[in-house]
């Protein structure tokens, strides 16, 4: 286990590389390389007697250096080369001093090639019976270093040349095409052209047994979908999509794609869920490939949004680039963005924007309610710091403060700005203020001032709105879901754009508390649209209005989930009772909306949290068959070829939750087709948006046996997406001894790695397996660690395990299992797990007995 420093080093300020010509030979079977880089750079600072590069795990087996200057090139020997492990750094000692200039350093080293999914890699997979390994890299955020010396840092820009040796009857890839080829014995040395100027973390090479589709765009550029043999035919709609992409975004940025191909890969194992090396792009298969047989319409939507934001990355990203970490938003927020723009393009019949505020918007807002969030523009101390902000602040926050900035300016000005800035950055780094200067250019309008307020602090407004007569009143408080914390937080107030779309201008802001005269406050509903990143609390009797408005069915999806959403959130808080929320619900009973169901499950989600115990939530049924009843009725088991895409997406979570709430005509359904199937050949027949919902089920009332089918089913399917299903099944049974046969799985040779993390977060949500998942989680969190440990996903593992526990006991176990293996990579998301769950049990403390009242009243008038 590596040690690290408390600080980041930054070696960009030392030595500026240019050029890197880079020439490796992995050794697969030993799971070793050997390689040699040179480096073209310059040496800036004070004179000295070393340079210092990024690497780890290296050994650096030769060094030279040769300073280039009007009196001729002029060569050292390294006298002695340091690795220092604690900051990932190799320093190359001379007896000579250094003066700033040109240099060259030719270096040779050798690594080991290791399991987790990061730096160099194996992907395992089987083909006609036999087992194959594909070697890939994964250099986001900072691997690159593993592989070979370098400067390891976002604005540490240059070409590289790339020369790989690999197996010659295997394909090889990279970031650019191959620039020539020449056999040697059974290898083949590839050279590949030479790359734009760009961030070490891009780079990326690829080589093993690997089938590829291809197809073109309008302007020549080749596009490939890369796959292993037996799942190349399932690369069609991604092409597609990449192709469309690539046509849009060349046109909307007006700069084209700058390099003659892309490719897109799928790889059998990978850590995230897809990566932007520039012009290859690598994806976990999930995120590829669709199979019309196996694959939901859920997970192929989510293909085009993958294959969407990797492409924006091409431009956002790739061409102009953070400068640092801190403004790793600026890459991922704006893709997380940008996705659903070019995909409702695709698409209009998806109603993409709906969902972004679901999926997007409503992430961040929860997050980004507890005292422990950070501010979308995040100061970032620690290397291992770094993977713990790709979450949904830098990401959805990210995503939803641009939406409302779209919004503020328009579509053509929005566009227009980033013009701009794209050409003004190109091949080069940006902070967060160099795209508002560039929008602000463009537009004249205030961008700097609306923005800033957004990105630098952290959390957001609740604006708490009282109708009298024509006036309202309104004033904003930052939201904060831990009313433990409420008192001692510092004042924060944001520039609000209202949008309350009766008499006041669109764009009207208010910056603390402001009085407002309106024609007609009957009707008002503040965030029309709910593009503002804010909440709203209306009173009583508006609130009533306003749920009047949903019944009568005069508010549009957007307005009455948001609604719903900002009054469940409120009662977490403890604004507003669970209760009201409860009754606000009742409005909902003829609601036929996805995106709108999609938050009513997340509320029932959240009320069963309150509930854990089994005579509430037998109480909870009732209620839940009766508000799902039109809708499972209306829609059926059996899609239909005319349904639209928002019914088919709705089939699932509706059937879903009339299922869990024992909805016999459902259980009866989802067990006798079990029964009927009798291995992997069959499950095709299944609708495989409903798959979850059939093997939940008869996980959720089953036993042994219906383990042993669901495992075998799970050990016997290649498809990524079933797998995660299965697993979702597996770890839903009620009997500790299948949660124990299935936390035994999560370490033997049936899960990838890159599943582990689905296999406990599900885990967790099984009410009766959580504190057996706890122990399993802690008694394992050394196997974690090496195998994960700088895996996205372990950094969310404090998060995963506190977000099911509502308990002030649990709060003890938890701090003291955390407080002993504490490091950089956890500190958020355990100090945000701790929040969880304090504000959790707060919840539960103030609402468990109303709501138990409440069922058993309606029950009660039931009968
Ligand atoms: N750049 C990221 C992938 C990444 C994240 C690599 C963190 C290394 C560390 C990529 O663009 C990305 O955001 N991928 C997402 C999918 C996307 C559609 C939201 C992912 O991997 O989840
Ligand atoms: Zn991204």
């Amino acid at each position: 286990m590596k040690r690290m420093s408390k600080k980041v080093k930054r070696l960009f300020g030392g030595f500026k590389p240019k050029h890197y010509e880079l020439s490796l030979i992995p050794d697969r079977d030993a799971m070793t390389f050997t390689g040699n880089v040179t480096i073209a750079g310059y040496k800036t600072h004070r004179p000295n007697k070393r340079i210092t590069l990024h690497q780890v795990g290296l050994t650096i087996t030769g060094a030279a250096l040769t300073k280039h200057d009007k009196k001729g090139d002029q060569t050292f020997m390294a006298s002695r080369i340091n690795n220092h492990d604690a900051f990932d750094e190799v320093r190359l000692h001379t007896e000579q001093m250094l003066y700033p200039g040109e240099y060259t350093i030719k270096l040779t080293f050798k690594g080991k090639i290791t399991r987790p999914m990061d730096g160099l890699y194996p992907c395992v997979f089987q083909h006609k019976g036999k087992e194959q390994v594909i070697m890939a890299t994964q250099f986001e955020s900072h691997f690159a270093r593993q592989v070979f010396p370098c400067i390891d840092e976002p604005e540490a820009k240059a070409t590289f040349s790339l020369t790989l040796t690999t197996p010659a009857n295997e394909t090889v890839l990279a970031n650019t095409p191959v620039k020539s080829q020449k056999k040697h014995g059974r290898n083949i040395v590839t050279t590949f052209e030479t790359t734009p100027i760009m961030s070490t973390y891009l780079l990326a090479f690829i080589f093993g047994e690997l089938k590829y589709k291809e197809a073109r765009t309008k302007t020549g550029i080749t596009v490939r979908a890369y796959a292993t043999p037996d799942n190349v035919e399932h690369t069609d709609f991604a092409l597609d999509i990449a192709v469309k992409c690539l046509e849009f975004y060349s046109n909307y940025f007006g700069i084209s794609y700058p390099l003659p191909k892309c490719d897109l890969v799928a790889l059998p194992d990978f850590a995230a869920g897809a990566m932007e090396n520039w012009g290859c792009i690598t994806f976990r298969e999930q995120a590829l490939l669709v199979d019309p047989n196996h694959t939901s319409l859920a997970a192929k939507q989510q293909v085009a949004l993958v294959v969407a934001h990797e492409l924006t990355h091409q431009w956002f990203g790739n061409l102009v680039t953070m400068r640092w970490w801190t403004d790793l938003w600026l890459n991922e927020g704006f893709a997380s963005w940008m996705e659903y723009l070019a995909i409702n393009h695709l698409f209009p019949e998806w109603q993409m924007w709906v969902q972004f505020i679901v999926d997007e918007q409503h992430q961040a807002l929860k997050l980004d309610a507890l005292e422990h969030t950070h501010p979308v523009e995040v100061s970032v101390n620690h290397p291992d710091e770094i993977r713990t902000i790709f979450d949904a602040i830098s990401y959805s926050k990210g995503a939803s403060v641009i939406h409302m900035l779209h919004d503020y300016l328009g579509a053509k000005a929005f566009k227009d700005g980033l013009h701009h800035y794209l050409n003004k950055h190109a091949y080069s780094n940006t902070d967060t203020v160099d795209l508002w200067d560039a929008m602000e250019t463009i537009s004249k309008k205030p961008v700097k001032n609306f923005m800033h307020a957004w990105t630098s602090q952290p959390g957001f407004p609740l604006l708490t709105a009282t109708v009298h007569q024509n006036k309202i009143e309104i004033s904003q408080e930052r939201f904060i879901a831990n009313s433990k914390h409420r008192q001692t937080s510092e004042i924060i107030v944001w520039p609000v754009p209202l949008l309350a779309a009766t008499n006041v201008p669109n764009d009207t802001l208010i910056h603390n508390h402001g009085d407002f005269e309106m024609h007609y406050p009957d009707k008002l509903k503040l965030n029309q649209g709910q593009s503002g990143f804010y909440r709203v609390l209306y009173d009583n009797d508006h609130l009533d209005k306003l749920g009047r408005m949903v019944v009568a069915g005069t508010l549009l999806p957007l307005d009455r989930l948001g609604l719903l959403d900002d009054l469940l959130e409120s009662a977490k808080a403890g604004k507003v009772t669970a209760v009201k929320v409860l009754d606000f619900l009742e409005n909902f009973h003829s609601e036929d909306n996805y995106a709108v169901w999609d938050v009513i499950a997340t509320l029932i989600g959240a009320l069963r949290l309150l509930a854990d115990e089994e005579p509430l939530r037998e109480a909870m049924k009732p209620f839940i068959r009766d508000l799902t009843a039109k809708q499972v009725k209306r829609l059926g088991w059996d899609h239909k070829k005319s349904e639209s895409h928002f019914d088919r997406l709705l089939r699932p979570i509706v059937l879903g939750l009339a299922a869990s709430a024992d909805e016999p005509s459902l259980v009866e359904k989802c067990q006798n087709l079990f029964l009927q199937m009798s291995g992997a050949d069959n499950i095709a027949n299944i609708d495989p948006d409903l798959r979850g919902v059939l093997y939940g089920t008869v996980a959720r009332l089953g036993d042994r046996p219906e383990f042993n089918k669901l495992l075998a089913l799970h050990n016997a399917s290649t498809n990524s997406e079933e797998r995660i299903t299965l697993t979702a099944a597996l770890t839903s049974f009620k009997q500790p001894v299948l949660h124990e046969r299935a936390l035994r799985l999560i370490n033997s040779k049936n899960v990838r790695l890159q599943d582990v993390s689905y296999w406990l977060a599900y885990s967790f949500m099984n009410r009766h397996a959580k504190k057996q998942t706890w122990r399993w989680m802690k008694a394992h969190w050394a196997w974690l660690r090496k195998n994960l440990g700088n895996d996205l996903s372990f950094c969310r593992m404090p998060v995963y395990a506190a977000r099911v526990f509502s308990d002030d006991s649990f709060l003890k176990e938890y701090k003291k299992f955390f407080g002993t293996i504490m490091e950089p990579a956890l500190e958020r998301s355990f100090k945000q797990g701790v929040e969880i769950i304090e504000l959790q049990s707060a919840w539960k403390a103030r609402d468990h007995d109303a709501i138990k009242q409440y069922f058993a009243h309606y029950n009660s008038a039931k009968n």
